[in-house]
């Protein structure tokens, strides 16, 4: 019934592809800090995405706090699954991949059940990882020695965060870690300065000056803010918002770690009790799915799974969590879902006999698209299954082309299972132009946005950095007009197992295919490869 855990090595030198910067040489500056000693925070981790040198697929900092754990900002990942990232553990330039830091994959993502996305309260999440990590860990501050520490003493933040606190201006993003010293904040002076930072409560503290000046800034979330107690090192915040960085009257906001060590969250998230908190399936095609989820124990307490409950027309159709699961044990549930044409979620609810996590549960989202007919699926060729919405995509020739849809619909086309290389593909839209709008995702996310007239097909390519990839064409209509054929066509796919490395692909700050609208303060990735 139960299958032991295999320990895998965690690779200490890692397959890496580097590729040239093309961002500006660093200037002195995280916002006005100094590069970091090489061997000065060990603890440090970069998350990457899976697929992207450590370089171009920084997304965020994190810190190790022991075992196979990371402590990061629930903003990082939300939204996301533990298959699109990586972390680099204890890396100091991200462009020496080949000899500094250990990158491992994510197992799974623990986010704050309670962050809340709007108001960015309880900003923070533990990533564990696949295995334990041999590497140098930070101590987390308790509440008790937060509140030793005063207003105006010395705090600590680092990361490969922007360097240009001018928002008008290119982002800069260093190769190497720096940091900035800052002041502690009084939490009231900080609230005083109004706007989001009235929501600022225990969860959070803030550091910086009034004047501004130093700050972290995008691109440094998730990594720690660390004080000296006399002579050790010991976490107090995780870099989450602030309004711009470094300007006058707006602090760095910082989740608080030593709330997170004191109410539990932290305890219960690094216990060894392990599962899937989010599962984000994204399209899949209508009718019933099964997907499988893991329960393993890494704590030394055996427990028992006691009961495990699906929502509203769901069910269990396997359970191998039938006994005690004893140390570095797993077993699985399987799920039936069933999707139909809306975006929906289906809640796993489980009880365990285990002394701190009582109860924990899964969230399945997903969304159903119909089959494509056969004509369309063979033009596209690739790809393992290709879906489309209720306007589908048709056969035009040796095109395929966006349905004929009303002001505001949109067509979808979904080519899943792509396997891990580049695709490439010829496009033509012709549309009215900012407002009628093609959309292409790449698991997910939005990485071309082209509306307007191409005199001719362009071609792109885009990269597929994971095991399993899909690629989604959506043309969306605004809520009037329309222009030139009003429609987007595509011919020519292909698929190749080597990665692109320059070229193509790139539109700026990237979007969610799901999380459309639910885009807050962070406006999600932000790219470093500005083409
Ligand atoms: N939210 C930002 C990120 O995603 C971090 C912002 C920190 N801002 C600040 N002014 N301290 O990287």
């Amino acid at each position: 019934m139960k299958k032991s855990i295999t320990a895998l090595l965690v690779s200490m030198a890692l397959p890496t592809s580097v590729f040239a910067s093309d961002v500006d040489s660093p200037s002195t500056r995280i916002i006005n800090g100094v590069e970091a000693g090489k061997n000065d925070w060990p603890f440090m981790v970069a998350l990457i995405k899976k697929g992207q040198d450590a370089f171009n697929g920084q997304i965020c900092g994190g810190s190790f706090i022991g075992d196979r754990y990371i402590l990061t900002a629930a903003h990082c990942i939300d939204g996301k699954n533990a298959a699109e990232f990586d972390v680099s553990i204890g890396i100091h330039d991200l462009t020496n991949e080949a000899s500094e830091g250990q990158r491992v994959a994510l197992q799974t993502i623990y986010a704050h059940e309670q962050y809340d996305a709007s108001t960015t309260v309880n900003d923070i999440a533990i990533l564990e990882l696949a295995d334990a990590v041999n590497a140098t860990s930070v101590t987390l501050a308790t509440q008790a020695e937060l509140n030793a520490i005063n207003a105006g003493d010395l705090v600590t933040v680092m990361g490969w965060g922007n360097q240009e606190d001018d928002s008008y201006s290119q982002p800069i993003y260093p190769e190497t870690l720096y940091e900035v010293d800052l002041e502690y904040v009084d939490r009231g002076v900080c609230q005083a300065l109004g706007g989001n930072y009235s929501n600022v409560s225990d969860d959070a503290i803030c550091a910086g000056f009034s004047y501004g000046g130093k700050d972290s800034c995008q691109g440094d979330s998730g990594g720690p803010l660390v004080y000296d107690d006399n002579g050790i090192t010991k976490q107090i915040g995780v870099v989450s918002w602030g309004d711009g960085c470094a300007q006058a009257d707006a602090y760095g906001v910082y989740a608080n770690v030593g709330y997170f060590s004191n109410n539990g969250w932290i305890a219960d998230k690094t216990s060894g009790v392990s599962y899937t908190q989010n599962d984000y399936l994204g399209y899949v095609s209508t009718g019933t799915h099964t997907v499988t989820l893991p329960i393993r124990n890494y704590s030394s307490e055996a427990f028992n799974v006691l009961t495990v409950t699906a929502s509203n027309g769901s069910s269990i159709t396997d359970n191998t969590c039938t006994s005690s699961l004893a140390q570095n044990e797993s077993c699985e549930i399987t799920v039936q879902y069933t999707a139909s044409l809306a975006y929906e979620s289906t809640e796993v609810s489980y009880t365990t006999d285990h002394s701190s996590v009582s109860s924990f549960s899964t969230t399945l989202y997903y969304q159903g698209l119909n089959a494509a007919s056969s004509d369309l699926a063979s033009l596209v060729g690739v790809g393992q299954e290709v879906l489309v919405s209720e306007n589908p995509w048709v056969v035009n020739g040796s095109s395929v082309q966006a349905g004929s849809i009303s002001h505001s619909e949109s067509s979808v086309l979904h080519i899943a299972g792509l396997g891990e290389g580049s695709l490439s593909f010829d496009m033509q839209v012709s549309s009215e132009q900012n407002f009628d709008i093609a959309y292409v995702y790449v698991n997910g996310v939005a990485t071309e946005q082209v509306s307007g007239q191409d005199s001719d097909y362009v071609s792109y390519t885009v990269d597929l950095g994971l095991e399993t990839n899909s690629v989604t064409f959506v043309y969306q209509k605004d809520s009037s007009d329309s222009a030139n054929d009003d429609t987007v066509y595509v011919k020519n796919f292909k698929t190749s197992s080597e990665r692109s490395t320059g070229s193509s692909s790139g539109s700026g700050g990237s979007v969610s295919l799901f999380m459309l609208g639910l885009v807050g303060l962070f406006g999600t990735y932000r790219r470093k490869r500005l083409s």
